[in-house]
């Protein structure tokens, strides 16, 4: 018997007006007193994270964790999911089939700590009635405030002028030196527009732009009307847009939807921003529109591979501002989003409604 029966036991019991009381509170002591009765379930965690979120699972459960350097190496991790109940993994944990015959049927859950989830297998995970759970609405003003972040210093040029006025280029100000493009009475095109990119259109309605359109699979219509965005075709965006921000989530539908045909549709002045998937974009492409001058400039969060490989020509290119993926990155948030992926594994270990749960 596991935390999972006792929990449906409950359940089966409270539905059975017939039962007599004292059974019922049988299981409920079972319940509550699961983890100092039997084992406790085991977890294995991908990284160091907070103590909070430790916290949360020691009560129920046994920790196993990487504490090394950076992601848990590949023969690790396969070492180390064997027999475990519960996986806690991050964006930058491949889960697939390999993973999940070496963790065997004991695994119940798989909670990343991410709103992504393109690096799960998620037909081999369902295939295998094993639950999934992400992070999202946590990171969602995080993530919509570093794409503004990214937006302006690609646009205004931040990081070249900061170098400048380093290096020594700063001889006097002068009237069109190092001068970019204003977001007032432009048009902002935002493709993909749930809960991130509502909240970019949000936070950048405050430097007027003259129109924000934005291309989604379904009408978001009340959701638009609070910052007058009007939904228009993938090419109308390209085509009319200043500044094309991408918050779209990576799927079969969306991989390198941003090839060298949509950047010949962008207006040779805009600016591209990229805070979702590097998938999304052929990068190659992507190189070659800012070499040739076919769109102005770039702010990339995230790219493909990751890290970006320092030899790669979008390092050498001044009209590219590149970050190594913080979209997330504020201490409260990370935390936060550490603690919602511990009390995922908790519920499931538990039988109970996740609070997170990832459902496709
Ligand atoms: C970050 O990219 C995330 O998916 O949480």
């Amino acid at each position: 018997m596991n935390l999972n029966s006792i929990s449906c036991a409950i359940r089966i019991l409270n539905l059975n007006h017939k039962i007599i009381p004292s059974t019922l509170n049988i299981f409920r002591f079972c319940r509550n007193n699961f983890t100092s009765i039997m084992n406790k379930p085991s977890v294995y965690i991908t990284r160091q994270v907070n103590e909070e979120a430790l916290d949360i699972l020691r009560e129920h459960c046994e920790i196993t964790s990487w504490t090394g350097e950076g992601p848990v190496p590949r023969d690790e991790l396969l070492r180390k999911i064997e027999d475990k109940n519960a996986l806690f993994c991050m964006l930058t944990d491949q889960i697939n089939s390999e993973v999940l015959n070496k963790a065997g049927k004991k695994l119940q859950i798989v909670a990343t700590m991410s709103v992504g989830y393109d690096h799960l297998d998620v037909d081999e995970i369902k295939k295998r009635k094993i639950k999934m759970a992400y992070t999202p609405d946590i990171l969602t003003d995080a993530t919509a405030e570093l794409t503004v972040a990214l937006l302006l210093a690609t646009s205004r040029r931040i990081l070249e002028a900061n170098e400048a006025a380093k290096n020594g280029e700063w001889k006097a100000w002068s009237p069109f030196w190092l001068c970019g493009t204003g977001l007032q009475n432009s048009t902002v095109g935002i493709v993909g527009f749930g809960r991130i990119g509502q909240e970019i259109a949000k936070r950048l309605k405050s430097f007027k732009p003259k129109n924000i359109v934005y291309y989604n699979r379904s009408e978001k219509a009340d959701e638009a009307k609070l910052v007058d965005a009007k939904r228009v075709t993938f090419d109308k965006l390209l085509a009319k847009s200043d500044f094309v921000i991408v918050s779209c989530s990576l799927t079969q539908d969306t991989q390198h939807l941003f090839n060298e045909n949509a950047f010949n549709k962008m207006k040779r002045t805009a600016i591209f921003v990229n805070t979702s998937r590097g998938g999304v974009v052929d990068q190659d492409a992507l190189i070659k529109a800012l070499e040739n001058k076919i769109i102005l400039g770039a702010g990339l969060d995230v790219m493909t591979p990751e890290p970006l490989p320092l030899h790669n020509p979008l390092f050498k290119l001044k009209n590219c501002v590149i970050l190594p993926h913080i979209g997330s990155a504020c201490i409260q948030t990370r935390k936060e989003m550490a603690i919602l992926c511990a009390k995922n594994i908790i519920a499931a270990l538990r039988g109970e409604e996740l609070p997170s749960e990832l459902i496709i």
